[in-house]
């Protein structure tokens, strides 16, 4: 089997208010890559159990982020949709990649270090070795392209240094079994668009994030029309009006994200937006910044809760999807034990 020159991998956890950061930075690219890409949705719960999850709770959060998927526009038909632990090979090669990745690379993982905090000798084996995981779903696909958003870049480089590693430790079986010069592709990050890190709306040095104790912090993509609207008009901004140019946003975190923001959400330019606003007060501007996000999120909130009312659907839709990224990431599997000497049927 060659290398596959256009698969797109990308994961979201299923860990409860997913927030416009997650839409704009992944969701959105999701959507758009379909056009030219073969593309792998996942789930990944297995990731989402690197901190305790109540389970009922989760098993509800896996299909609230399928009901996402679908309500933004990605096609389970076309393309596939599953959650990750229904495919066993995503679990058995991150146990290969555990024992190819060094401690020192997983030492440097700034994820970790930001959610493990000072409870480091408290948190799970499986959050410090997170990042295999996350190789292993993308290159059990030998995925070519994987959009995120700016916070998983890190990740995207380890899952390039593991496979790296592995084609150079395996290098004469690979060639030996006719894989050729390397097995695995050097996967390219997709961290594109205006809005790959959008920062909490009370606080433009934090990214937006799921566990902020405040809700006020982010947009959740299951908040109504006022809650939106009110969020916006809560969000912390500074004094002066809007700059008609970008250099004038220098220092300016917060408003430089309802920039970034508004001209996600419209599919704009940011010199185009701050053309149009230059001047305005933030009171205009987030009137105007509501309305485009009410108008862009609603409809999407409103079908997410009616593919919710009907989990059988979206059970089905996970099962499907997990079978046919079975059938392609089982093959590789098979391959890899053929290179590694691991007896295999
Ligand atoms: P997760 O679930 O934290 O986030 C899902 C996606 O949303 C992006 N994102 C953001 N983008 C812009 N601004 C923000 N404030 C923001 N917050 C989150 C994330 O970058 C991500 O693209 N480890 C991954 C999930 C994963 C994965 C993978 C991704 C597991 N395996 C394989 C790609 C390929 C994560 O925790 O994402």
């Amino acid at each position: 089997m060659s290398i596959p020159q256009n698969r797109v991998f990308s994961g979201v956890q299923p860990t409860g208010n997913l927030h416009l950061g997650n839409y704009l930075g992944a969701i959105t690219r999701f959507v758009e890559l379909q056009k030219d890409f073969e593309c792998i949705y996942c789930v990944v719960d297995l990731h989402a159990i690197t901190v305790w999850q109540d389970p009922d709770t989760l098993s509800a959060n896996t299909r609230e982020v399928t009901a996402a998927f679908i309500a933004s526009g990605i096609d389970p038909e076309k393309h596939i949709i599953f959650n990750q632990s229904r495919v066993p090979a995503h679990a058995e090669l991150a146990w290969i990649f555990n024992c190819v990745a060094r401690m020192g690379w997983l030492n440097r993982m700034t994820q970790f270090k930001e959610k493990a905090g000072k409870h480091r000798e408290n948190a799970s084996v499986g959050l410090f070795s997170y990042p295999n995981l996350m190789a292993a779903d993308i290159l059990a696909y030998r995925a070519t392209h994987v959009p995120v958003g700016e916070d998983q870049k890190q990740h995207l480089e380890l899952t390039r240094d593991i496979a790296q590693k592995f084609n150079t430790d395996f290098a004469d079986s690979i060639s030996k079994n006719g894989f050729g010069d390397g097995y695995f592709p050097l996967t390219e990050p997709l961290i594109q668009g205006t809005a790959t890190r959008v920062m909490s709306l009370r606080d433009g040095s934090a990214k937006m994030s799921k566990s902020e104790a405040s809700d006020y912090s982010r947009i959740n993509l299951t908040d109504d029309a006022d809650t939106i609207a009110l969020k916006i008009r809560k969000a912390r901004t500074d004094a002066e009006p809007l700059p008609s140019e970008m250099k004038g946003l220098e220092g300016r975190t917060e408003a430089e994200n309802l920039v970034r923001i508004f001209a996600a959400l419209g599919d704009r330019d940011l010199d185009d937006v701050l053309g149009e606003y230059g001047g305005s007060q933030f009171s205009t501007f987030k009137q105007a910044l509501a309305d485009l996000a009410v108008a862009r999120l609603a409809p999407i909130t409103e079908e997410m809760q009616r593919l919710c009312a009907d989990p059988g659907h979206i059970d089905a839709v996970l099962s499907n999807g997990a079978a046919r990224a079975n059938a392609i990431a089982a093959p590789v599997l098979a391959d890899i034990k053929q290179i590694m000497g691991l007896l295999h049927d």
